[in-house]
């Protein structure tokens, strides 16, 4: 028996997600939602699956999961849309734009007994979950201080970043939910810069695409994130993990690991260009942790609701502490 999806969502994420279902000999592929008829046509014909309306795939009886890829205003609604049809489900990230939006979604799921899984697809990319595994382990002592490094190779459409919900909610969010993940303990203050070097117009629109957060736990542990929405050299993901024994972190992957060396010095492929590729790992590996979720009947796969609301709350905080300039208690 494979568990059958119903994804909803046919954009840039919804065809990753598509992809890797269609490939993975646990799931079936079985309907696309999408506004646009035409992109959810396109994306069914590639991997053989059928064409559905969001109602549809709730009320199918040969769906058991839904992936949420939609935008993000939303995924509250169709998460509870999924929850009341008896659908397990796996969601991208943020949650919601608003808490409250969070907390009335996390009751629903909790009341009808729902798997929910937030795709925090970092956390399953090989290199940072050898990071955190070596952390738990003990190898680097008593954790002092994460570093995360996020640049994106450009910024998205202005139509995306539209609804987005800003830097902070949209992107800084993942690294947000890393920090959480590598920490292992919750932050409770949070203190953010942000400017729009990159475009103006997105400046213009109340939003900035370049930012520095500083978070610190309550035993006075510290994380640091800078991102941007600008990287001339690809897609630069890198994580440090600081502790009372040593230091480890994950680099970044490059597309071969050639180098070259010579008199000018030592040249080494570019970086690999964005999510498609980088994350192509973690998005598989993110997918057989909620297949197997299902099968087992776990209601609690991580990273769960709870998750989605903590790093929610930590971006709420970044976007306030950006706008008044002062630290914000979380
Ligand atoms: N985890 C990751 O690596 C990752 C990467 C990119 C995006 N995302 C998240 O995925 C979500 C989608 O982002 P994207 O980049 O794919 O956006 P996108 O704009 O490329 O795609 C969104 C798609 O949803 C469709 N759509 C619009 N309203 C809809 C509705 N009510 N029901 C169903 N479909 C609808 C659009 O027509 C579009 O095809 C966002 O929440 C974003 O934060 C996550």
């Amino acid at each position: 028996m494979t568990i059958r999806f119903g994804v909803i969502g046919a954009g840039r994420i919804g065809k990753v997600h598509a992809k890797t279902i269609a490939h993975n000999p646990k799931a079936t592929l079985a309907y696309i939602a999408d506004a646009l008829p035409k992109a959810a046509q396109d994306l069914a014909d590639r991997h053989g699956a059928k064409v559905a309306s969001v109602d549809e795939i709730m009320k199918a009886t040969d769906v058991d999961a839904v992936l949420i890829g939609s935008p993000t205003g939303f995924h509250a609604e169709q998460i509870q849309a999924a929850s009341n049809a008896g659908k397990a489900i796996m969601c991208e990230k943020p949650v919601s734009l608003s808490v409250e939006s969070i907390h009335e979604t996390l009751k629903v799921v909790a009341a009808n007994k729902s798997i929910l899984m937030i795709g925090f697809n970092r956390r399953f990319d090989p290199n940072f979950a050898e990071v955190e595994r070596r952390v738990r382990r003990g190898d680097i002592g008593a954790v002092e201080i994460v570093t995360i490094v996020s640049r994106d190779p450009g910024p998205p459409p202005a139509e995306y970043l539209k609804g987005s919900g800003g830097l902070f909610r949209d992107m800084m969010i993942h690294d947000v939910d890393l920090a959480r993940f590598m920490m292992g303990e919750e932050f409770v203050v949070v203190h953010a810069l942000g400017s729009a070097l990159v475009d103006a117009a997105i400046g213009k629109a109340g939003d900035v695409d370049t930012a520095a957060v500083q978070m610190q736990t309550a035993s006075g542990r510290i994380a640091v994130i800078t991102n941007s929405r600008r990287a001339t050299y690809g897609y630069d993901q890198r994580v440090e993990v600081h502790g009372s024994k040593g230091m480890v972190h994950a680099k970044n992957v490059h597309n071969t690991t050639v180098e070259l060396l010579s008199q000018a010095g030592y040249q080494a492929d570019p970086i690999q260009n964005f999510f498609l590729e980088r994350y192509e790992a973690a998005y598989a590996n993110e997918l057989n942790t909620f297949i197997d979720a299902v099968e087992a009947g776990n209601r609690d796969p991580r990273p769960n609701g709870f998750d989605g609301l903590q790093a929610q709350k930590l971006a709420d905080a970044a976007t306030e502490s950006w706008k008044t300039g002062k630290p914000v208690k979380v």
